[in-house]
């Protein structure tokens, strides 16, 4: 079967946050209207399109044109949902005991539980306002769902593409899980164990970088290299051709995971690779996108087979555009089949 496989990473990846940031079963998979989800597209492709005509990147002149009024609509849309989203947490943990929050949830239960992020947000609500409690919730959902779904599908068409590095994720998959318990869900020790395939994922992040480019305001006069960089300037830093750089990456276009041999990173500069960015604003959620990526990855490959598509049948076929994260112009197909 050929299938375009970003739409279900997407709904995969708001179900899975939902579930492990905030307590919550969205359910996306198997709904047909996605609020959020559609809110967040319609919101990426308006501020793509102001960065692509600058002149309405100045809000007086934006205001005029009429998709101001269709942010203004998405962003209600998305606010209403984690409002609503909020409300029904509270009233569950008014039910509950909120004494629960900070410890365990089971009765008789001897050890301490995580906490969703919700939860403590909820159990400090006098330090928390309500709209920094959206804010932040907005922000984790939005961030955490659409680069993992993203990288999600790129690893899967790069191992359609590339058989032998396939088998070898499949062999490593078969070392951990042995065969009476081959359909179990991967224990965080064993995700650690998957040292191949995190070189995988790590090879597919520098080719195709989720967030291709990063922007900084310089607070104070500095130079780079030659150059003078005057204060207040915006410079962007384009991750996706860093990760291209021949002095860091020898045969830079080649998918290669033995660029993340141990030896191999220590030898080259810290930040020759950033697909989390750097320094104090990177990303927060780097640890728990890899134990995601590799969670959805292992699974898939224990049971299933990837083959290119005739749709798009060398990696150079795939079409990529790019909004705030990278987007695939035609889709991202794959040919899949059952391992029995
Ligand atoms: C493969 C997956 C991911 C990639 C490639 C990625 C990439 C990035 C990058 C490049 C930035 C920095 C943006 C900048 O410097 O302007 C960033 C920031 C951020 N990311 Fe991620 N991210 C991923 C997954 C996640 C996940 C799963 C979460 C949450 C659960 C998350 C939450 C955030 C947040 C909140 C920020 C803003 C941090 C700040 O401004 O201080 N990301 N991410």
């Amino acid at each position: 079967m050929e299938l375009e496989i970003s739409q279900f990473f997407e709904l995969a990846s708001i179900d899975t946050i939902g579930r492990t940031a905030l307590g919550e079963e969205f359910n996306s998979q198997n709904k047909e209207n996605h609020d959020f989800r559609n809110s967040y597209a319609r919101l990426a492709e308006i501020f793509a399109y102001r960065l692509s005509n600058p002149w309405f990147l100045s809000s007086s002149l934006f205001s005029l044109s009429s998709k101001k009024h269709e942010q203004r609509n998405s962003q209600h849309l998305m606010h209403e949902y984690v409002n609503d989203l909020i409300q029904k947490k509270k009233v569950e943990l008014n039910e509950k005991d909120k004494s629960t929050i900070n410890g365990c949830r089971d009765e008789g239960c001897s050890y301490q539980k995580p906490k969703y992020l919700i939860e403590i947000l909820l159990a400090n609500e006098h330090q928390v306002t309500h709209k920094e409690m959206k804010d932040e919730l907005i922000t984790i959902i939005s961030a955490g769902h659409e680069t993992t779904a993203k990288e999600n599908s790129l690893i899967i068409f790069m191992l359609a593409h590339h058989q032998d590095v396939q088998q070898n994720v499949y062999q490593e998959t078969n070392s951990i899980f042995s065969d009476g318990d081959f359909n179990r869900s991967p224990t965080y020790e064993d995700l650690q164990k998957m040292e191949y395939l995190e070189r995988v994922i790590k090879e597919t992040m520098r080719l195709y970088p989720a967030i291709p480019f990063v922007h900084r305001q310089v607070q104070n006069e500095m130079m780079i290299g030659k150059y003078l960089i005057p204060a207040d300037t915006i410079i962007t830093i384009p991750i996706y051709c860093l990760h291209l750089n021949p002095k860091y990456y020898k045969d830079p276009d080649q998918f290669n995971p033995d660029n993340f041999l141990p030896d191999v990173c220590r030898s080259r500069h810290p930040f020759a690779y950033i697909p989390f960015s750097g320094g104090t604003r990177n990303c927060i959620g780097m640890k728990y996108a890899m134990l995601q990526m590799k969670t959805a990855i292992s699974t898939l490959v224990r049971s299933y087979r990837f083959s290119p598509s005739k749709k798009c049948p060398t990696p150079k076929d795939l079409k990529l555009s790019c909004t705030i994260a990278l987007e695939f112009s035609n889709g991202c197909y794959v040919k899949i089949e059952p391992r029995s």
